[in-house]
């Protein structure tokens, strides 16, 4: 991989970051110097701005104390502040960007899986306690060292060669969750875990039992909010890192297929979460499901679509007869959240279903009777349970096209009401 070769990126920010945001890290850097501190900016950005990527996440290391440092900052730039005192971190909202600053800090794990316990460290100690060596890059932000980068673990030689290395052997074991991540970050960037980081994954995959359910959810959530998240979830299915999830999921070409043509019905803009949970699910039996949506704890919509995806799935068969009256369409899928509906219709094999609850999507459900229940009122028929029985048949009668104006629906109505 052809990259900048310099040691000082001082151009390469300009070029890619905001000028807004690059003047702030230049106010962070005087404020630190300022305060004889020291800061750097870590993590994601630098890797992607070496890899000419666009990330706008800033993460701010301060060799020194973090809190200062961005109470100060936020008095100059008008930045909105947030304090974590226990781990010495601060969170600064500056023109709609979230700003994190932590201090450098030293992290041990009391035991595999669990939060780490925080204590103020050296950057060297803060870079080697993260997960590859693409992401220990750091770049300095004081004025006179204004956009040198700091490479102590061969963060840049990874980057070049397209590695995915952990920087210790209990790396996978501290953070099961860096499983996931490494996943990501080999599909996202196209790059290859290098062959001791891949022994280690494959040997520490059954760590990801220490892992909470909400942590794993959150992991899997950032799988599928990638670009392309079938590619995470194949490889994870080889790895056998699926599996860790839920026995019963699959990353094939199937769902690769699937997840193409919700990109696809859903562009320019990335499908929904619930849409892709929706088809990742959609081979599972309802008792499958259920372990599904409980294990992952999934929020109160998310269980809702998986569960109305699998409900509608069983009552497919309905759907498929030719000719079907719209009325009757309508029934049939109006009860159901709307990715099940798409997750469905993307998942059979019916093209007269597909062609039936395109049309329910599409044209029937926004069908609305004439008469209002303020009308029905007018004519003398009180709120309730007949006036709600008269507006539902109204409503059949029109997609049916028995009715066609406000005029049949009158008489409709006074028909009934004789
Ligand atoms: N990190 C880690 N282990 C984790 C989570 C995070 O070591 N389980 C470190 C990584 O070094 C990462 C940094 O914390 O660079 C910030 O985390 P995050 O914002 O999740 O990572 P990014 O690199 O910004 O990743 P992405 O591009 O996916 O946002």
């Amino acid at each position: 991989m052809q990259m900048f070769q310099g040691n000082n990126l001082s151009s390469q920010m300009e070029k890619q970051i905001p000028a807004g945001l690059v003047e702030f890290m230049q106010e962070a850097g005087l404020v630190a110097a300022g305060l004889g501190q020291k800061i750097y900016l870590v993590g994601g950005m630098v890797r992607d701005l070496l890899l000419e990527r666009s990330n706008l996440d800033l993460d701010l290391v301060v060799a020194g104390d973090a809190i200062d440092l961005a109470r100060q900052l936020a008095g100059i730039t008008g930045a909105r502040m947030t304090t974590h005192p226990h781990f010495h971190t601060a969170n600064l909202r500056w023109q709609k960007q979230s700003i994190d600053l932590t201090s450098a800090r030293s992290e041990t794990y009391s035991r595999p899986g669990a939060l780490p316990t925080v204590r103020p460290g050296a950057l060297d100690i803060d870079l080697f306690r993260r997960d590859f060596t693409i992401n220990t890059l750091a770049i300095e932000l004081i004025p006179n060292r204004w956009g040198e980068i700091i490479d102590l673990y061969g963060g840049r030689d990874d980057l070049e060669k397209g590695l995915l290395r952990v920087l210790h052997e209990g790396s996978f074991i501290d953070d099961a969750t860096r499983i996931w991540r490494g996943l990501r970050y080999e599909q996202r960037l196209n790059f290859k875990l290098e062959p001791k980081t891949l022994r280690l994954l494959k040997r520490d995959v059954p760590m990801l039992e220490t892992i909470s359910n909400d942590r794993i959810r959150h992991e899997l959530e950032l799988v599928l909010a990638e670009a392309f998240p079938e590619k995470v979830i194949i490889r994870a299915d080889k790895l056998k890192v699926l599996a860790e999830l839920h026995p019963d999921l699959k990353g094939d070409t199937w769902l690769a297929r699937k997840f193409n043509q919700a990109r696809r019905q859903t562009s320019p803009g990335p499908p929904p979460v619930g849409l892709y949970f929706a088809l990742l699910a959609y081979r599972l039996t309802p008792d499958q499901n259920e372990k599904l949506i409980s294990w992952l704890r999934l929020s109160k919509s998310h269980s809702l679509t998986l569960r109305d995806t699998i409900r509608l799935k069983a009552g497919l068969e309905l759907l498929a007869e030719p000719g079907l009256a719209p009325g009757r369409i309508y029934s049939a899928l109006r009860d159901y959240a709307a990715p099940a509906l798409t997750a469905n219709h993307l998942a059979t094999d019916s093209s007269t279903v597909k062609r039936h609850i395109r049309l329910y999507q599409n044209k029937l459900r926004h069908v609305r009777p004439a008469l209002t229940g303020d009308d029905l009122q007018k004519m003398g028929i009180s709120p309730g349970p007949r006036m709600k029985e008269i507006l539902h048949q109204l409503l059949q009668a029109k997609l049916d096209g028995q009715v066609t104006d406000k005029h049949g629906e009158v008489e409709m109505v006074e028909e009934k009401t004789r």
